[in-house]
């Protein structure tokens, strides 16, 4: 087969195990599930069956190659997303959105006019639909983290979870001074539009914890009087994790999922600050030796050995797991078992411009409240593990599977 149809030929299979995936992900709900509302400020589950297959098939089919719609005014239902901030919530009822089947043939319809234009849509679109519906996956299931089990067919999907019962000590990691690069040059290969142009920047030495702040670490701060993770809950004075399909007593080894102002005040308490994105990159992909690394462990493509990532569990793992991900400077985890929390804005790098055909994407959100988050998280799929990816939530938003380390400069 010629390079390039080999290319093309890996992409539609990507695509069909994303939607595999994302039909696996729906099935975890009861179907009364589908039609609620588990965070406030987002859509009913509903919306997201439409949006997925409404997304490929506007992007690829209308917008690219301009195919005649069979379902204009569900597309328009499912175009859009929200991101609202607590004082402006939906209000929208459940009877104002099509009944399931509706939705699922508007779905199926949409799957069949991709499949029918694939061959021919430009690669760039493919994988921007590719790779939005592998972001929603990961989103979905901190939607669904937030259900009661009895929504879940929480039996079908549990898993076996490691934990030594012991909050492992945290140590601290002297990261060199030199240059971290962030984003890519224009003309390399796909890239959402925050993740343009190439910057080199130079950061100066610092420390940084060579583990994720764990539960057990919290802990104490808590014990100070610091409120609850939303992740834990208290029942008859003891400690649980809310994991996916389980309550567990709180596994002090696993990294703790907190918010950004309650990471940014944990490391205040410690004396200590959160890393700039700057910072996060030089601990990551910096070396002694010469131009950074794709990823923390090298130059190899990402697969279960080196973290906690693409699927493969619900919850996290012990921060003392998969020691040969470490970073060429000893940190780890830097990638999966959770994002980490930055003190960096949001903003453009230099040379930004808006996605022709998706021009929110990013822009919509450079308005000083969000904070981006680097690595990635149990549900991150491993093409989004590229070190110019960059994601971003509001500080105070709990749901985000994101935890931190800390660093001294
Ligand atoms: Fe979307």
């Amino acid at each position: 087969m010629p390079v390039l149809e080999a290319a093309t030929a890996r992409l539609h299979q990507e695509l069909r195990s994303a939607r595999a995936e994302s039909d696996r992900l729906f099935s975890i709900l009861t179907k009364t599930a589908l039609y609620a509302r588990p965070i406030a400020e987002r859509h009913r589950v509903i919306f997201y069956i439409g949006h997925l297959a409404g997304f490929d098939s506007i992007q690829i089919c209308r917008e690219a190659l301009g195919v005649k719609m069979p379902d204009p005014q569900l597309d328009t239902l499912f175009q859009a997303g929200i991101d609202p901030d607590s004082s402006h919530l939906p209000s929208d009822q459940p009877s104002d959105w099509p009944t399931l089947d509706q939705i699922q043939g508007y779905a199926n319809r949409a799957r069949h006019l991709v499949d029918d234009h694939l061959e021919r849509a430009p690669e760039e679109v493919s994988i921007m639909a590719l790779e939005h519906r592998l972001m929603h996956l990961e989103t979905l299931a901190y939607m669904f983290h937030n259900f009661g089990y009895e929504q879940k067919n929480c039996h079908l999907f549990r898993q076996h979870h490691r934990s030594s019962g012991a909050t492992p000590e945290n140590s601290w990691r002297d990261i060199p001074a030199g240059e971290a690069i962030l984003g890519k040059p224009r003309e390399a290969s796909f890239g959402w539009d925050n993740e343009y142009e190439e910057v080199r920047e130079y950061v100066p030495g610092f420390r940084i914890q060579r583990f994720k702040v764990t539960n057990g670490e919290y802990l104490r701060f808590v014990k100070e009087g610091a409120p609850l993770p939303h992740f834990w809950v208290e029942r008859d004075g003891s400690l649980f994790y809310r994991g996916m399909f389980e309550e567990i007593p709180l596994p002090l080894d696993w990294p703790v999922y907190v918010t950004q102002s309650q990471a940014e005040a944990y490391a205040r308490w410690i004396g200590k600050s959160l890393p700039t994105e700057q910072q996060f990159h030089r601990a990551a992909y910096g070396n002694d030796s010469g131009a950074p690394t794709a990823f923390p462990w090298g130059n190899a493509a990402p697969r279960h050995e080196l973290g906690n990532f693409d699927f493969k569990r619900w919850d996290p793992e012990p921060i003392t797991a998969h020691p040969e991900g470490d970073s060429s400077f000893g940190v780890s985890q830097l990638v999966g078992n959770g994002w980490e929390w930055t003190s960096t804005i949001f903003g453009p790098l230099p040379g930004f411009k808006p996605h022709s055909t998706y021009p929110g994407y990013s822009a919509n959100f450079f308005d000083g409240e969000h904070y981006v988050i680097k690595g990635g998280s149990p549900r991150t799929a491993a093409r989004l593990l590229r070190r110019s990816f960059r994601n971003w939530f509001r500080r105070d938003y709990p749901y985000v599977y994101a935890t931190f380390r800390c660093v001294e400069n």
